[in-house]
């Protein structure tokens, strides 16, 4: 695959995975890029899982024929990038490494060596020129990790992201770009929005044409959607008007709670989205939690505690810095309910948030007081017009 003239893909296609980054699923499996600029002198972007090395160097050897590379661009050291840096410098002991000085310490922790022998260390606003391509780098840290470089190439006008504006699945399934790309971000960049807000800036200064990421598809139209989410997703705010529903329920009663409250919500016409903490992907109930401007949060109480879905789920929310949102509680419990406490104390650092007047209380199953509770949250969350 061309991007340009002279920037060729030479990523693979994971089909086999089980879980990303040893948790998410990803039904569409997962690409891991990697690009080869070839100019005067040749650079290689980044290199790929453990599991593919044969078919990444195979795809460096076919797009370069007889020429070798000069240089491997290292912009992020999680292994899923930086697998086979050492099996690149068997493979052209001549090439030099360029990255981040925390990169190469990074190398010597994973690898044994930093490869002293061939570093080019690149800071802020550093440059390397291949010949008419002139690449200058960006520091990213936290996007995902600290040693995070990202690249520009002045003469495509590429910007080579690193993990930013990647998404899940491979390159050879075709779906939608947002919801994947959404469920990619939350989970694993969510918490670091303010990083992402100052690269967004650095970008800003920029003229893109391109987007190389090193997961999901190259970007090359309406990049302002695509950045546009990525303001929106990172500076916290909801995407999307809604109330997300998430729960758990051990005999039923709490989900007959939360699906009369569902089509109340529908009644007066609000976009509802349920889902069963126990049931549902993790990622996927954490993603909508971001995108949608409410959220019920309804669960039992257990072992003097919260149900255990429950507590991963909130968890989640709160180490991504969850922010910006109506919070409303539906607790059941048969004897000492204490659920809706437990639930807004973990959420007790987490900014800007507004609770509603009502708590939801099912002392074991629906009754009159707690059904007119759930009338008055519905009123309360999306008054009928
Ligand atoms: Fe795609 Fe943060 O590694």
């Amino acid at each position: 695959m061309n991007i340009t003239n002279t920037i060729k893909y030479i990523g693979v296609n994971d089909h086999d995975i089980d879980l990303f980054e040893g948790q998410y699923t990803v039904p569409n499996g997962m690409a891991y890029n990697s690009y080869a600029i070839i100019d005067d002198k040749i650079a290689i972007m980044d290199s790929v899982d453990a599991r593919f090395t044969q078919e990444w160097l195979d795809n460096i050897k076919a797009v370069l024929g007889n020429r070798k590379p000069d240089y491997l661009i290292v912009q992020h050291m999680e292994p899923d990038h930086s697998a086979n840096i050492e099996n690149f410098v068997k493979t052209y002991p001549e090439a030099k490494i360029v990255s981040s000085s925390k990169s190469f310490t990074m190398m010597k922790n994973f690898f044994g060596d930093d490869f002293a022998d061939r570093q080019v260390v690149v800071g802020e606003g550093d440059t390397l020129s291949l010949g008419t391509h002139n690449l200058t780098f960006i520091t990213a840290p936290m996007v995902h990790w600290p040693e995070v470089i990202v690249t520009y190439d002045s003469l495509d006008k590429v910007l080579f992201s690193a993990d930013g504006f990647g998404k899940f699945g491979a390159l050879d399934v075709e779906e939608d770009w947002a919801c994947e790309a959404r469920r990619y971000y939350i989970g694993i960049v969510g918490k670091y929005g303010a990083q992402v807000q100052s690269l967004l800036k650095k970008a800003a200064a920029l003229d893109i044409k391109t987007i190389c990421p090193l997961h999901g598809p190259v970007l090359t139209e309406n990049l302002g959607y695509y950045i546009g989410l990525y303001d929106t997703w990172s500076s916290y705010r909801a995407e999307s008007e809604g109330v997300v529903i998430a729960y758990t329920s051990v005999y039923g009663n709490t989900k007959k709670a939360v699906l009369k409250l569902a089509d109340k919500l529908r009644e007066n016409g609000c976009v509802v989205i349920v889902n069963d903490l126990a049931r549902c992907d993790m990622a996927e109930a954490v993603e909508d939690a971001f995108r949608y401007s409410k959220i019920v949060l309804a669960t039992t109480t257990y072992n003097a505690e919260i149900f255990p879905f429950m507590r991963e789920f909130l968890s989640h929310l709160a180490e991504r810095n969850f922010q910006n949102k109506t919070v409303a509680f539906i607790e059941n419990g048969s004897w000492a309910p204490m659920a809706a406490k437990i639930m807004k104390g973990m959420l007790e650092k987490c900014k800007n948030l507004t609770y509603t007047d009502t708590t939801v209380k099912i002392l074991s199953a629906l009754n009159e007081e707690s059904m007119s509770e759930l009338d008055a949250l519905a009123d309360e969350l999306c008054g009928s017009n």
